[in-house]
């Protein structure tokens, strides 16, 4: 059966009430660490198990592969799903984190949806269909001054311990810029910077399953999407995002 973005949207809406649930119940939210610096919760495992489900229910022959639950044997044509994007956020009750969803059809990115269920914001792309944030057209910032722009990044190097991180880029950048914001979600980073809000976000260490959705919705949005160095692409270890406007600027300071 095709894949619908309404028929996605009601998917992904059920798997948000799911989320608040245990988000309106912190004080007995099962908290774990997978590894230093990287907590799973109940409500990650409950919401990718439901996801799964209703995925393959709807779609059987789609493969699947998740943050928590990992890889189906048919990756060719696949969903990649972060089911809580901004875990740690999610814990301290905090309202910025999403559910990421997106299909990728022998390596092309389809079909992009991201939730945040907490603000009630549903950021979704179908290729080469435009971007939409709540039913609403959106399209990347016409920035074109460094000086003048508001730029979004993030640490996951930092979880890795990786000793060439972002530390020295964003202070480098940050001197550049008006204004700079860590809001602790990938994906809605990127959804920041396809509906306008934020001129470019960059980010190293994360993995597909973070941005995959994200970075349709910055691309069908008009914006662009390359390595530090400008390859185009979706290279999660390094991912910047941009309105393509302080693009040039941006990567001579990288
Ligand atoms: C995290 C968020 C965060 C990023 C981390 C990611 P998670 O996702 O996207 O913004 O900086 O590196 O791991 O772990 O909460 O799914
Ligand atoms: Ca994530
Ligand atoms: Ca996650």
């Amino acid at each position: 059966m095709p894949v619908s973005l309404n028929t996605l949207e009601t998917i992904i809406r059920e798997a948000g009430n799911i989320a608040l649930a245990q988000f309106k119940d912190l004080q007995n939210l099962q908290v774990s660490q997978k590894k230093p610096r990287d907590f799973v919760t109940a409500a990650d495992i409950a919401v990718e198990k439901f996801l799964k489900q209703a995925l393959a229910e709807h779609y059987p022959e789609y493969g699947f592969w998740g943050e928590e639950s990992g890889q189906t044997e048919d990756q060719a044509q696949r969903w990649i799903v972060d089911p809580i994007d901004g875990t740690h956020s999610f814990t301290k009750g905090q309202y910025f984190w999403s559910i990421s969803v997106a299909l990728e059809i022998n390596g092309e990115l389809i079909f992009g949806a991201v939730f945040a269920p907490a603000l009630n914001d549903y950021y979704c792309a179908k290729k080469d269909h435009g971007a939409f944030k709540n039913g609403q057209k959106i399209n990347v910032s016409n920035e074109t001054d460094l000086g003048n722009s508001m730029i979004a990044t993030g640490f996951a190097c930092l979880r890795s311990y990786l000793q060439e991180n972002n530390l020295e880029r964003f202070c480098k950048i940050a001197q550049r810029t008006t204004g700079q914001r860590r809001f602790g979600s990938a994906a809605m980073d990127l959804c920041l910077v396809a509906d306008g809000q934020v001129d470019a976000f960059w980010e190293q260490e994360l993995n597909l399953y973070d941005v995959a959705a994200g970075a349709l919705i910055v691309l069908e949005a008009g914006g662009t999407v390359t390595d530090f160095k400008g390859n185009t692409g979706v290279f999660p270890k390094q991912i910047l995002a941009s309105n393509g406007g302080i693009l040039e600027e941006l990567l001579t300071l990288m």
